[in-house]
């Protein structure tokens, strides 16, 4: 799935506001199905969000038959959104792919050839800049070595440990979700973005690799008449927005 950057199309922030200012967390779903070709097409949207280095770190668990759904909903500690949402999405970050999708992004470079300066990204920098070692040792090193370049000059200051990785693959993952939540409302369709629920159980209903994290099991469907809890709100621009 590529695509040539070519002319931008004319955009109506209109329909843009609409989409966002329309898009709220509802806890109620009519049993009305999401189309295949409507989930297909908003997964794909969701794909195109950016992500660090391109490197994609990230995986889309769709449940939709009855049965597994009833089981995950329960991992959801039975929140309504869970129970009465016609399709769940575990949106799964993996901090570890790196290096696998690095190759492959060497593979299936969209030109005809590939540009030094990315065959050096991808072959050099990035296996040094996301490798942290066995035991975390190598990520320690390149702390340490960086703690004292960085008081010469401005370099990275990371990522130097796992914990670190699973912050920057949950980073873009979560960007992938929020671009998901704004296609399914695109296309009239609601979502709850959930973070209640037992991921252990998650993991294990849905067989998804032990070192994936699910960032959000997310809830989708038509809202019902019930399903917006209360009305949104946001705090004071003033506190939050800082123009320097
Ligand atoms: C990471 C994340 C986790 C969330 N987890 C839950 C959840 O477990 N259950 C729930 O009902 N809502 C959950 N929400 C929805 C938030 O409560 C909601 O976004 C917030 O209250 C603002 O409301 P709005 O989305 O309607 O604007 C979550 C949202 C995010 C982004």
């Amino acid at each position: 799935m590529t695509s040539k950057a070519s002319a931008l199309p004319d955009i109506d922030v209109e329909e843009f506001r609409k989409v966002v200012r329309s898009r709220r967390s509802i806890r109620r779903f009519k049993p009305d199905p999401i189309p295949r070709d409507v989930l297909s097409e908003c997964l794909e949207l969701a794909t195109l969000a950016p992500n660090s280095s391109n490197l994609q770190p990230w995986e889309f668990f769709v449940v939709e038959s009855a049965d597994l759904k009833a089981k995950l909903a329960t991992a959801c500690l039975g929140q309504n959104a869970a129970k009465t949402a016609p399709v769940l999405i575990a949106i799964v970050a993996r901090p570890d792919t790196w290096r696998k999708h690095a190759r492959q992004a060497l593979d299936e470079w969209p030109e005809a050839s590939l540009p030094p300066i990315v065959d050096k990204y991808y072959r050099t920098v990035a296996p040094i800049h996301y490798n942290q070692g066995p035991l975390g040792v190598f990520g320690l090193t390149k702390k340490a070595a960086g703690m004292a370049l960085g008081m010469l000059r401005p370099i990275p200051r990371g990522p130097s440990s796992t914990s670190d990785m699973k912050v920057w693959a949950t980073k873009s993952t979560a960007l992938a979700a929020q671009n998901l939540m704004l296609a399914l409302r695109a296309h009239g369709y609601d979502s709850c973005p959930m973070e209640g629920f037992d991921e252990c159980r998650v993991k294990s209903l849905l067989k998804i690799h032990r070192k994936g994290l699910v960032t959000m099991v997310l809830a989708a469907g038509k809202r019902a008449d019930n399903g917006v809890y209360n009305r949104q709100y946001r705090f004071d621009h003033d506190q939050l927005v800082h123009y320097l």
